[in-house]
């Protein structure tokens, strides 16, 4: 009986103990996650997979060129894909095309694994946009979000997944070409527009047919190099890459960027291709980034060239050791790796995971549930550059423009003059404002700045165009012509600046000059003493001092894509007001280059009096040409009653600054309200402004605003001596302008210890 009670009693026990178990794994045990799904398909192809297909998951390939996309399609080409020796491909495109490519690697290779199409659709796919810098200057995060969304949206129909965007690079140094790629000098502005772009590329979910992988470039402080020579060695400190270079690709990372190009520079003495220190610890380890870093063109064999490899195994090993995830076209994950493998100088562990990180990336983009999902012929043709895209690249091009200069208001100009004279080489040219990089654009389908005003005009009014000269180049045989042209007209349209072909990749310049004779052209031009304005198309801010002490009006257009003339004769006659602010300052002549607003005080901060001895030349004005933040409107708005409240916070919440801008002229406008603050005294010099909010708020004549900046007071913090972020208590000076030389008001509030 005794016993008996026991055993009931040890049944009962056994009993409860398997209930409790029971309980716990059907009341705690998660449902299987969206992650752990594709880890378990990831890991189930992964044992399948030979070493030679893992590597060939790491290559990226090229199947066409930028001017001949789809050119460099052989029968090789197809035979690697076939034997799957190949992840991904750019520079095809088509939905037919890629269609094909992708059946040979998904029927014909052993595993099926679907290609990654990728393009550098960085301002556009066919509609183009104005070229980064230009569309960074309307300070329309929503402009260029959308910009980026419809890019999407026909590179996708077109097949592709993948675009090599947004170019997030810092420039402060206008003879680099590439400036024209990115988002100008300005930490905060980049990495919103980072964020924007992101959100338009990427949009909510990546396994939409309509939405493209990003891919954030150059990882890192490319825009640094010495003398603005492109591809040159990059010398920065610490605290300059952490509060200038690095931000951009922070907030990209935490936009959820999916994939991130490693620069061809190096930095501190290591290129980036085989920086293990900014390729993992800070971007995985410190950002948490999960999705897989491709190297720039062919950098991973120039670690040769670099002499930091002694030959190509030692470079593929430096690069995956250090993070790099993909090889672009320099074959050395395709063919060296395999031997660095198979001799254990590469652990099979190291590959595996750089895979995984491809494969989840092709898995977010739903190409394993249907790899076909982005070539559609029906979504091409209806999709691609239709009426809706044109509009916006029409609106996207007047809302850049910015308005250096317009002395006695010159502008707008009637429609009714009866000749207008249209001059300079850059007026009847089509190819020009594509810019660098323009996908599947075509100068057939760019309206010149030339025809945008012929459009525009009245019945009434003739037109002439004269050339002038060429852009570069020194022959001076048609400035006559041009001149009597001029004197036979009501008001010339000047058209100067640069080729798109001197910008971009490889076109450093060491001259900030117009080129070619074109200045001598603008002097005989002006010297008719008629109404002269002057548009600017450029890649770069130029130092065009001569233009802006002589000619009364000059307006900022850059490559301005596709609808690039209708949108300069919207603003040249006044159907739109330009609203658009310098992303860069304009040096007065390249000797005064890095000249960049947010530079730190000095001790002898540069004064105007040439009898001190201050940070300044002897021979030039201490400020830029044009100011960070510049530009005019037809229109003139007032700055009215700052508030900041609370004027005494802790080191954590936000301090609200409210304003009244107030549209006192006599047209609608935009204006660009700008949110700068200083730390006037911290233990670590800090810059003398930095910018922290813009605004971009249309008013109609005498219409008031109340403007609103939330300011969260984490962002007035810095790096300590041991690098580690800190707001520090003190007097936060705050500033608010038109633009960062334009202060119209001025308060502060005290960060209070916590
Ligand atoms: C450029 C990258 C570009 C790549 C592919 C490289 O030369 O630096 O920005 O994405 O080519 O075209």
């Amino acid at each position: 009986m005794y016993n008996k009670k026991r055993y009931t009693k040890r049944i009962l026990y056994i009993l409860f103990v398997y209930i409790i178990i029971f309980l716990n794994l059907f009341l705690y045990s998660k449902k299987p996650t969206a992650e752990s799904e594709t880890d378990r398909f990831i890991d189930s192809l992964l044992v399948r997979m030979t070493t030679e297909e893992k590597l060939g998951q790491l290559t990226l390939h090229r199947g066409g060129t930028l001017l001949s996309l789809n050119s460099l399609v052989t029968d090789n080409e197809k035979e690697l894909i076939r034997k799957g020796k190949i992840g991904a491909m750019f520079n095809v495109f088509g939905a037919e095309m890629t269609y094909e490519l992708q059946r040979i690697a998904v029927e014909e290779s052993r595993l099926g694994i679907p290609l990654i199409f990728a393009m550098d659709v960085v301002h556009g796919f066919k509609t183009i946009f104005p070229v980064p810098l230009a569309y960074t200057c309307s300070w329309d995060p929503q402009l260029v979000q959308k910009a980026a969304q419809i890019a999407a949206l026909e590179a996708t129909a077109s097949g592709i997944h993948w675009t090599f965007a947004p170019m997030i690079d810092i420039a402060r140094d206008p003879r680099w070409g590439r400036i024209v790629e990115g988002s100008g000098e300005d930490p905060f502005l980049a990495s919103v527009m980072a964020e924007t772009q992101i959100k338009g590329y990427q949009g909510d979910d990546l396994s939409d047919s309509r939405t493209l992988l990003a891919c954030a470039k150059h990882f890192v402080a490319y825009g640094g190099a010495i003398g603005g020579r492109d591809y040159n060695t990059v010398d920065v400190s610490e605290r300059t890459l952490q509060e200038i270079y690095l931000p951009p690709f922070k907030s990209a990372v935490k936009s959820g960027v999916g994939t991130i190009m490693s620069a061809f520079n190096e930095v501190s003495g290591i290129p980036m291709t085989a920086n293990n220190y900014l390729l993992t610890d800070v971007l995985r380890k410190s950002w948490g980034f999960d999705g897989f870093v491709v190297s720039d063109w062919n950098a991973i064999p120039e670690l040769i060239i670099h002499g930091v490899a002694r030959d190509r195994a030692h470079a593929g090993e430096l690069a995956i050791n250090a993070g790099v995830d993909m090889d672009m076209i320099g074959f050395i994950f395709q063919k060296e790796m395999l031997d660095l493998i198979n001799t254990g100088r590469i652990s099979e562990t190291l590959v595996n995971t750089a895979v995984r990180r491809v494969l989840k990336v092709k898995y977010r983009l739903g190409l394993f549930d249907d790899p076909y999902r982005y070539c559609d012929t029906r979504r091409e043709s209806s999709e691609v550059m239709n009426e809706g895209h044109i509009e916006f690249a029409r609106e996207a091009a007047r809302k850049s423009i910015v308005l250096l200069k317009n002395d006695q208001k010159i502008l707008p100009l009637r429609k009714d003059l009866k000749r207008i004279a249209v001059i300079g080489p850059l007026a009847d040219d089509n190819d020009s404002p594509l810019g660098s990089w323009f996908a599947a654009g075509e100068s057939r389908d760019v309206i010149s700045v030339l025809d945008g005003i012929q459009d525009a005009v009245s019945s009434g009014t003739t037109v002439m165009y004269e050339k002038g000269c060429d852009v570069e180049g020194y022959d001076e045989s048609s400035i006559k012509k041009a001149v009597n042209t001029a004197k036979n007209a009501d008001a010339v349209v000047l058209v100067l600046g640069e080729h798109y072909r001197m910008s971009g990749e490889a076109k450093s310049r060491s001259s900030l000059k117009l080129p070619g004779i074109q200045q001598k052209l603008a002097r005989q031009i002006v010297a008719t003493d008629k109404p002269v304005i002057v548009l600017l198309m450029n890649g770069r801010p130029l130092s065009v001092t001569w233009l802006a002490e002589n000619v009364p009006a000059i307006l900022e257009c850059w490559f301005l894509g596709v609808r690039m003339g209708s949108a300069v004769a919207d603003v040249l006659f006044g159907d739109y007001n330009p609203g658009g602010k310098l992303a860069v300052s304009f040096p007065r002549t390249v000797g005064q280059v890095p000249c960049y607003y947010n530079h730190k005080n000095t001790g002898r901060p540069a004064s105007p009096d040439k009898t001190k001895d201050t940070a300044r030349y002897i021979d030039l004005h201490i400020t830029p040409l044009f100011p960070f933040g510049h530009g005019l409107s037809y229109t003139q708005f007032k700055y009215n009653n700052l508030v900041i409240t609370p004027c005494k916070i802790r080191s954590e919440g936000s301090v609200q600054i409210v304003f009244e801008l107030e549209n006192i002229g006599e047209r609608t406008g935009d204006e660009v309200a700008q949110l700068y603050i200083r730390d006037i005294v911290a233990s670590i010099t800090r810059p003398v402004q930095a910018l922290k909010g813009f605004k971009r708020i249309h008013l109609t004549p005498g219409e008031k605003k109340n403007v609103i900046f939330e300011l969260p007071v984490e962002q007035c913090g810095f790096l300590d001596r041991e690098m580690n972020y800190l707001v520090e208590p003190g007097i936060i000076e705050v500033m608010i302008g038109s633009s960062s030389a334009d202060i119209r008001l001025k308060g502060h509030f005290e960060v209070q210890k916590s």
